[in-house]
């Protein structure tokens, strides 16, 4: 059973998986590289929790609880009490193994690394560390507070416990899970990002404006949301890092990332985090 939950990383996956936790009942430590990004990631989370009150879905005496359990810090030194600790920084992995390096000396030998990455290799990952068998992947879905799964990958030393204690640990943050093998992108990714590749090929090539294939996908095959309004909401930068992955892991060319994406995050349109994607988005981010 998961008592304090270290996450690093508080932009919109790490908040997502804080709130839950604490929500959840575990103490939770959020941790980012600056005091500024760490209160801004609380500052979202009790933005999410006041509307659940608002809306009747929480009392307010649940909401203060949850924030009480809630500590954000931008010294990883404090995740030394965390028994399990969530990765979700940015979708690089140098930046990913050079964090868990600094973890591995800072945490007890038992605590449990989990990362939430949506395409890197676990195996690669849990090898910079002395823990490969206490070392999973936990992908959540975004929005994490909505999104029911969580898909659980299995790198090659991964232990039997350590899955047991993330499966119980999906289950009490109220997600079912899947079971992956490590594989770049898994199984979620691989089939979702090549959609979103392909929809911004089809646009740069002018097929079609943004807002119809977006119209085309969502009213033709039933999706909550177009393929570019939903790499919007991902980040164009974590969409094309994910497609990196994949060309060069899978070493195939169909997964060779569109120019276009590559432009527009060259350019710093990140999508809904930034203001500008393939939409436009006010500071709260809904659409203009
Ligand atoms: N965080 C928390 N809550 C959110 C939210 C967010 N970012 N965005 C929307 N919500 C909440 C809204 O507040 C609203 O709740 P209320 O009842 O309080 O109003 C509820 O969700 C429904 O929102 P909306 O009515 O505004 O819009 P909607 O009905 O279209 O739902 C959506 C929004 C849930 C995001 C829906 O459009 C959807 O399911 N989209 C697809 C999401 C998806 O595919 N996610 C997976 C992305 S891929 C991934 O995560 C893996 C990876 O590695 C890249
Ligand atoms: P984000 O850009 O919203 O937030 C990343 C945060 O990590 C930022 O606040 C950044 O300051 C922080 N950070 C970067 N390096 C750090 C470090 N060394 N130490 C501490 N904090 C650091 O990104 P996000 O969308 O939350 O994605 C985070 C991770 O989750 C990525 O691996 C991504 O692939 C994965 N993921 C994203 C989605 C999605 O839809 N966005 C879905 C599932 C998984």
């Amino acid at each position: 059973m998961v008592e304090t939950l270290g996450v690093v990383g508080a932009g919109q996956m790490g908040a997502g998986i804080a709130q839950i936790a604490a929500q959840a009942g575990i103490n939770v430590i959020l941790s980012d590289v600056s005091d500024d990004l760490c209160r801004r990631g609380l500052d979202g989370i009790r933005r999410l929790l006041d509307r659940s009150v608002e809306r009747g879905r929480i009392t307010p005496a649940l909401r203060d609880a949850a924030v009480a359990r809630l500590r954000v810090t931008m010294r990883l030194e404090e995740l030394s009490d965390a028994d399990f600790v969530i990765e979700a920084i940015v979708e690089r992995e140098e930046a990913k193994t050079a964090l868990f390096r600094r973890l591995d000396g800072i945490c007890g030998t038992d605590t449990i690394f989990a990362s939430n990455t949506s395409s890197i290799s676990v195996t690669r990952m849990a090898a910079s560390t002395r823990r490969a068998d206490r070392f999973i992947g936990m992908h959540f879905m975004n929005p994490v507070p909505i999104m029911k799964l969580v898909e659980i990958i299995r790198g090659l030393g991964t232990s039997d416990a350590t899955l047991a204690v993330t499966q119980d640990l999906a289950a009490l943050l109220g997600k079912e899970t899947i079971l992956v093998q490590d594989s770049p992108g898994f199984a979620v990714n691989r089939v979702l990002l090549p959609m979103i590749n392909e929809a911004v090929f089809v646009l740069q090539e002018g097929l079609a404006t943004a807002e119809d294939i977006d119209t085309g996908m969502k009213l033709g095959t039933n999706q909550p949301m177009g393929p570019l309004e939903l790499a919007d909401l991902v980040g164009l930068d974590t969409c094309l890092y994910i497609m990196e992955v994949l060309h060069q892991g899978l070493g195939d060319s169909k997964y060779r990332p569109c120019p276009l994406l590559r432009k527009y995050v060259d350019a710093g349109y990140f999508g809904q985090k930034s203001g500008r994607g393939f939409y436009l988005y006010d500071e709260r981010g809904k659409r203009r």
